[in-house]
């Protein structure tokens, strides 16, 4: 079972690879809370977040040391779970930099990467507020998801009264590799997703597209990145009656072996000029991975780091089911253009975005700091 260091130059789970659970939450802050609050919350969430990560319980006392008379300090679900690999990566919504009213309440307002606005919209856009946005998030990764849900359940009980859930998802079967090591899993479509992301072993393309570099502004946030969710609907009982050849020519890879459909293996690269018998491209011009591929894109890439989710079914019986879609970029402009591209994408028959988000996530901790906390 792994174990990954909570402290270092960037944030742990991004760059580590995807482990197979996802349980991610976002958070309102509290009216009342002020800067002071807000920085005590987030030097408790450090610490509970470094213990966690290394197995421990969430605070000493833990599930049962504690008093008989008090709650106890861990809710105990995890007592004798490994660490499972979980990591703990946090990030700050455009709306904490300056409420509604513009009030600015933790006096960071200036510091506010210009960057980070709330995503334009998209054409498709089905988005539902309640499940979109956050002033705060926390992605929890692990390999059990008692091990994530143990995460995000003490770390919203810490913030009571100063941060409330306002939106949360699990996650399942990473939809991507972020390292040569892993072999790619599929998405529920039943293709093979992640063959061509960004891999942690690529560092200096990670160096180039992922991480907020000392050039970029604000300094604050050298070393982190940006983070885009999308809880994205996928049309299962619809795609199951499409042919095999159809949804092959939609993504523009074969499904067995995620090869590109211009020829050879899954990690050949696709040749989009390349033509069959009747003089049009193998691989479709509304086929999802040409749309996608950098060279549609002006070179942008991205880190794509989401999951499966299946929660239950809808009231036509329908399964509500799709991809939660988590990206992290050097900046939002990557993910705008690839979805702006994406209009035209083939697949968009069969999806529906309903949920949206977009965060700053701070570079590494070290120790005896909290996270974030260059930008106070
Ligand atoms: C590639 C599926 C949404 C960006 C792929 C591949 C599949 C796939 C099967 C090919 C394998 C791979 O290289 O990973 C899906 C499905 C989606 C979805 C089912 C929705 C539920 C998105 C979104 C974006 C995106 C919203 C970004 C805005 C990419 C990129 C690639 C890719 C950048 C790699 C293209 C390349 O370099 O060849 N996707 N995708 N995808 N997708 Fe998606």
């Amino acid at each position: 079972a792994s174990v990954y260091p909570f402290f270092g130059e960037h944030q742990a789970g991004i760059v580590t690879p995807a482990q197979d659970r996802l349980h991610f939450a976002a958070f309102d802050v509290a009216e009342t809370l002020d800067r002071e609050g807000l920085i005590a919350l987030l030097t408790e969430w450090t610490d509970a977040a470094a213990r966690l990560s290394q197995g421990l319980e969430v605070a000493e006392g833990g599930a049962v040391g504690g008093s008989d008379y008090a709650p106890p300090a861990d809710t105990g679900e995890a007592l004798g779970l490994p660490a499972s690999g979980l990591t703990i990566t946090f990030g700050f919504g455009p709306g904490l930099f300056a409420d509604a009213e513009g009030a600015d309440r933790f006096g960071i307002a200036t510091r506010r990467p210009a960057l980070l606005e709330p995503l334009p919209r998209f054409q498709g856009d089905a988005l539902v507020p309640e499940i979109s946005g956050g002033d705060l998030c926390i992605q929890a990764c692990a390999d059990d998801p008692q091990v994530a849900v143990h995460a995000i359940r003490n770390l919203s009980r810490i913030a009571f009264g100063r941060a409330s859930l306002r939106w949360s998802q699990l996650g399942f079967g990473r939809t991507s590799s972020t390292s040569t090591t892993q072999a790619t899993p599929r998405n529920l479509f039943g293709f093979k997703d992640g063959t061509a992301n960004v891999k942690a072993e690529e560092t200096a393309t990670v160096d180039e597209q992922i991480w907020v570099n000392a050039s970029d502004q604000p300094a604050w946030l050298e070393g982190g990145s940006y983070l885009v969710a999308r809880r994205i609907r996928m049309i299962i009982e619809n795609w199951d009656r499409v042919q095999l050849g159809e949804q092959e020519q939609l993504v523009g890879r074969s499904k067995g072996e995620g090869a590109p459909l211009s020829g050879g293996t899954e990690f050949t690269e696709p040749d989009f000029e390349k033509t069959g018998a009747t003089d049009a491209p193998l691989i479709g011009t509304d086929a999802h991975v040409r749309l996608a591929h950098p060279t549609s894109n002006g070179g942008a890439r991205m880190l794509r780091r989401g999951y499966n989710f299946v929660d239950g079914n809808d009231s036509l019986g329908r399964l509500d089911a799709g991809l939660f879609f988590l990206s992290f970029q050097r900046s939002p402009q990557q993910f705008i253009d690839v979805q702006r591209n994406l209009a035209r994408d083939g697949l968009n028959e069969y999806l529906k975005h309903v949920g949206s988000a977009i965060f700053a996530v701070p570079g590494g901790v070290a120790e005896g700091e909290f996270v974030g906390q260059a930008l106070f």
